[in-house]
């Protein structure tokens, strides 16, 4: 039977032997409503005073598959990622873990085989093709490992700039300034005269972050940015997107195998097969003193807390070397609650 007013909803849970009956019968009696706020507060996990995400970028449950010949490869499977706005990120991955798949998707450059991709809360995929042309000029700033792929090589370094803000409706002379500002801040402007081919390719990397500066955009996409140069260059490029992103608080994304990069952004995510598998988030301490400290006594300091990341279906990936220290040589584990933990054994 249903009820049928308050009091005789109240009473259904009270009578009840559900988890109501908990709420119900705390000292401040609450209204039905706040019972059933709190029953399903209570079973998503969530906390009511926990403060709202700003994520730009919500990535759910993304799979892509290619298809050559006769040969599938799985690139993406289902791979869950949120970046709220203005973070400053490092995806680590070996080669063919699927980082430029990903961070193409995230451009508006590749679409998902399925899964989607929100970015500011619209779905990508669901924009129409002039929408998406218009997010991919506006919203993206690409950096390529390859400078060359960066950068007009007839073209000087100011010119390479300007060229973004050709379509953009500006005169001549705010252009130039707006360009000279972007080389000035990235500490490149003694080159602003120089083509590509006169410039060494770290500063060749330096213009081509101010080219994707350009026209303004949301978020920074950087594919193996130091992939093609030594690691003083490598270090200085670092500390160039940790200044844009702490300056103009715009949302970074630097994919990479390069493990020395973790060392410089506060959020390492680490992707293995397509999915992201770990996570490391810089410890306060640490970032307090990032300023101060050499390379040298960077890597020799404890710089971030890793975790492990469930997935929407409450799965968790194992590395090799755990399940090794573990002993676990089979595909089947023991999994126990213990001390408000939960221990995974042979
Ligand atoms: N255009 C493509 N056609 C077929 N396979 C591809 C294509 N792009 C990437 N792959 C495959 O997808 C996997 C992930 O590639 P990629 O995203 O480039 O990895 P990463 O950037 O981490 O090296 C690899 O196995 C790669 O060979
Ligand atoms: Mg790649």
């Amino acid at each position: 039977m249903y009820p049928q007013n308050n009091d005789e909803m109240n009473n259904e849970y009270i009578n009840n032997e559900t988890e109501a009956t908990v709420y119900a019968g705390e000292e401040n009696f609450e209204s039905t409503d706040e019972v059933i706020t709190n029953i399903y507060n209570e079973k998503i996990g969530e906390e009511s005073d926990e403060p709202e995400k700003d994520n730009i970028l919500v990535c759910d449950g993304l799979v892509k598959i290619y298809k050559t010949d006769d040969v599938e490869v799985l690139a993406l499977q289902g791979l869950e990622l949120e970046i709220e706005r203005g973070e400053l990120v490092a995806i680590i991955g070996k080669s063919g873990s699927g980082k430029s798949t990903l961070l193409n998707m995230i451009g508006g450059l590749e679409k998902p085989t399925a899964g989607r991709l929100y970015v500011d809360g619209n779905d990508l995929f669901a924009m129409s093709e002039k929408g998406l042309v218009e997010y991919r000029r506006k919203s993206v700033g690409f950096v390529w490992q390859n400078s060359g792929q960066n950068l007009f090589p007839y073209f000087t370094a100011l010119q390479n700039v300007e060229a973004p803000l050709y379509f953009d409706h500006m005169s001549q002379k705010a252009r130039r300034e707006k360009a000279m500002g972007l080389l000035k801040m990235i500490g490149i402007d003694h080159r602003a005269n120089s083509y590509p081919a006169q410039m060494s390719g770290g500063e060749q990397q330096r213009v081509a972050i101010a080219v994707a500066l350009a026209h303004d955009p949301k978020i920074l996409l950087a594919d193996e940015p130091t992939g093609a140069v030594d690691s003083k260059t490598s270090n200085m490029i670092q500390d160039i997107f940790r200044k844009i992103n702490e300056e103009i608080g715009i949302t970074i994304i630097i994919v990479t195998h390069d493990l020395s990069l973790a060392n410089k952004v506060s959020r390492v995510i680490m992707i293995s097969d397509g999915k992201i598998s770990t996570e490391k988030i810089m410890k306060e301490k640490y970032r307090q003193q990032l300023d101060n400290m050499t390379t040298e006594s960077l890597a020799a300091v404890e710089s971030h807390e890793e975790y492990s990341i469930l997935d929407k279906a409450r799965r968790v990936q194992l590395s090799q070397d755990a399940l090794e220290m573990a002993g676990i040589d089979s595909n089947k584990v023991r999994v126990e609650v213990k001390d408000g933990k939960i221990i995974i054994s042979k």
